[in-house]
This record gives C-alpha cells, structure tokens and sequence, in this order.
C-alpha cells in the first residue's frame, strides 16, 4: 500500500489538570493513505473532535507524533502553514460560523482562491458557479448573503468553499449530521465523487453509522480517548472484535423498524 498521507502516532491529549482532568486522546494511532476515506466515530466525548482539531493544528498534542506528506504537522505549520491549509480543509457542523455575514455567498467560496492568488477573477467567478452547482446549489446564490440561506443551504455552501483548492484532506466533522437526509445523500455522493475524481482523502466524523458505513473505507471507533478498534469497513462493521465497539455499532446498526412499538393485532 502507498505511504500514508497521514499519521498520527501515540498521540496524547489531556484537557485540564487534577480532578478536573479530560483524557481526550489516549495514545492514538490513526493512519489515512491518499484518497482514503477513514470514518472516525464513538460516543459524544469519546475525543473526535479532539483529533480532528489536532490534524488541523489547532489543538497542540501533548505528546506522540503527526505527520502529514511525510512531514512533521509542527513542521509545516512552522515552514509554511499556507501551503499546508491549502492541503487540508475542514467542514464543521455550525454552517453559520463559518462564513463571513457581511460578505455575498459567492465571495466566500472564491476567497481562497483570491488567498492563493489562484485564476483570474473571472476564472474563479466560474469556478465558484461549478462549485455551487457541484454541491446542488442554484448559482444565483452567489450574490445571497449568508442570513438568507437556509442552514442546508450553508453547509453546502461551506463544503463548497472547502472543495474550491482541491484539498488533499478533507476533515469533516458532523459535516452533514445538520442536513436533511436527501441533502445528506447528495452531499455524501459529491464526497465519493470528489474522492473518486480529485482522490481527495477524508476523515470523516459522524455519530450517524449508517452514512459512516457508506462512505467509509475504514473506520476507527473512539472510547474514551482510546482507539477500541479499526479496519476496513464491512470487517468493522460486520464482525468489531472489541465489546465496545460491538455495542456501539450494534445500537447504531439496529433497523429502524425494531425500535417502533409492537403492533396489537
Ligand atoms: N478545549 C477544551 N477544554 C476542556 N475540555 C475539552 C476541550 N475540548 C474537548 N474537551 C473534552 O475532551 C473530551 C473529548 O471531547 P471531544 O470534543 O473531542 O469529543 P467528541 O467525540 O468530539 O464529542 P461529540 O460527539 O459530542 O462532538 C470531552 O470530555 C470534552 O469535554
Ligand atoms: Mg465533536
């Protein structure tokens, strides 16, 4: 197999001190190789985030290694942390944060391009109509602001933005757990399609199994800051070998129709 595009290696995170101490990473490894898709889940708190945010380099871990194109992450943000931000883009869950109120949708999703000095204005003013068509939008809404999308609307918006430099990573942390469920099929085929056209790697967080089992390659499944368990897909999926993570997969695996009341005939 080719070399991973990311590594983490016993990485360690321990939020607070004393009593009130959080071990959020507990000496995680976590590999993603190029055009890879790793589904990382676990219970609320179980530390997702946490790694999502320190493949991004915005939590410091306290120890243990991350590597990204074979280079040390504290590395690239210290050489050239543009060059690595255009690498790596992240989409979170709150649609609205991520977006500058005061400035028109299409704005938004050319900045980066206007950032890295990337194409002519209108180069990029036709990339930004490809890119709101790529994620479903109609390209009017290049000239919207922000206020008068619907949260949907947002998110794909964000995605959008997050797709215009072609990252190589993507991190998606319940990037679509806010989305109806056909927007979500839209936007998780427009993932397997980039990954497919752009092989663009993703960590994918989501407490959704069933979108975690369709887009996924591999997974990873978190407790308490530790990996309890990873592999492929179906092996994880089909037969997890930790109780835990036969627990969690089994609760959320569970079909629908079981958690409706018996009918009285
Ligand atoms: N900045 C912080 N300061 C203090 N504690 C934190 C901080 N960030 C995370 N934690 C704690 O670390 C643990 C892991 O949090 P994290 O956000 O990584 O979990 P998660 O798996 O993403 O949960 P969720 O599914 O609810 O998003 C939690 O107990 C959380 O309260
Ligand atoms: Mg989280």
């Amino acid at each position: 197999m080719s070399a991973p595009l990311l590594s983490l290696r016993d990485v360690h995170k321990v939020f607070g001190d004393g009593d009130t101490a959080t071990v959020a990473a507990n000496g995680v490894d976590l590999d993603i190789h190029p055009g890879e898709i790793v589904g990382l889940v676990g219970e609320s708190g179980s530390g997702k985030s946490t790694i999502a945010n320190i493949v991004l380099g915005l939590v410091r871990p306290d120890a243990g290694t991350v590597t990204f194109d074979g280079v040390r992450l504290s590395d690239h943000l210290a050489r050239n942390e543009r060059a690595f931000r255009r690498q790596v883009q992240a989409v979170f869950q709150q649609p609205l944060l991520a977006l500058d109120q005061r400035r028109r949708i299409g704005w938004s999703i050319a900045e980066p391009l206007v950032i890295h000095r990337i194409g002519t204005a209108e180069e990029r003013r036709s990339r930004v109509v490809e890119l709101l068509r790529a994620v479903g939008l109609s390209p009017d809404l290049a000239d919207r602001l922000p206020r008068e999308l619907s949260g949907g609307q947002l998110q794909r918006v964000n995605i959008a933005r997050a797709l215009t430099l072609e990252p190589r990573l993507l991190v998606c942390d319940e990037a679509v757990s806010a989305l109806d469920v056909s927007v979500q099929a839209q936007v998780l085929d427009l993932f397997l399609e980039m990954q497919d056209r752009l092989g663009i790697a993703m960590l994918f967080i989501s407490h959704n199994m069933a979108v975690v089992r369709h887009i996924s390659d591999s997974v990873v499944v978190m407790y308490h800051g530790d990996v309890v368990e990873s592999g492929p897909t179906d092996q994880v999926c089909d037969a997890p070998a930790s109780p835990y993570a036969r627990q969690l997969i089994g609760s959320w695996l569970e079909p629908v129709v079981d958690t409706l009341p018996e009918s009285h005939e």
